[in-house]
């Protein structure tokens, strides 16, 4: 590897809550977590990603909406008292899990798809800087990822989308190697 972004960015990788180790990660460090993501770049500066961090005795809050939304009624024939608990005690996994939306612009030049890509490179900033503190980190888009019920959860108002869930925590191994399906060489058309 090159330089040490290069390798960063090679080695970052989905790191799943089950194979955290419990470790709580100081909330200055989750502070300075948040502050990559505020350096992405956006059209216009409009900065339209939004954050709740779910901490404490808040994740238990985030995972009864979780098992709530999987199964909403617990009185059916067909009610799984194990799947309800492990989604109930999933977030207890991480030390942080931050809620992810969005607040477009109103501004008819800078359509949606610009906001959310500039959410996901705020995203991105945090999950390489998780990376480089030695933390892990996964983007989760379960079912109610994109639901107005998650947005209302986060006590977003109707002008927000939600986007999903950043878990993070301390791996308790290394990150395997990655892969990809196919090379950037079959993703690229040179033309001169
Ligand atoms: C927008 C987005 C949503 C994702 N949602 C999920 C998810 O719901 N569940 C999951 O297991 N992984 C999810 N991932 C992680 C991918 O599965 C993972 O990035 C991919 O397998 C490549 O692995 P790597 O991140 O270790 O390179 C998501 C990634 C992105 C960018």
């Amino acid at each position: 590897m090159h330089n040490t972004l290069a390798q960063l960015i090679a080695e970052r990788r989905t790191v799943k809550p089950d194979t955290f180790t419990g470790e709580i990660i100081p909330d200055t460090q989750i502070k300075e977590i948040l502050e990559q993501a505020n350096w992405a770049p956006t059209h216009g500066y409009t900065e339209p990603w939004r954050f709740v961090v779910y901490h404490g005795e808040a994740l238990r809050s985030l995972g009864r909406f979780m098992a709530d939304y999987d199964q909403p009624n617990k009185e059916t024939e067909d009610f799984n008292e194990i799947r309800y608990k492990k989604l109930l005690e999933k977030p207890l996994l991480s030390s942080h899990v931050i809620g992810i939306a969005m607040k477009p612009n109103s501004n008819p030049k800078i359509p949606e798809i610009e906001e959310s890509c500039a959410v996901a490179m705020a995203v991105q900033n945090m999950w390489l800087y998780i990376h480089s503190l030695g933390y892990g980190a996964i983007w989760s888009t379960p079912g109610f990822a994109f639901s107005d019920a998650f947005r209302d959860f986060m006590h977003f108002d109707e002008s927000h989308k939600s986007m999903g869930l950043l878990y993070i925590g301390k791996p308790s191994k290394t990150n395997p190697v990655g892969r990809r399906l196919s090379s950037i060489d079959n993703k690229v058309r040179w033309e001169s």
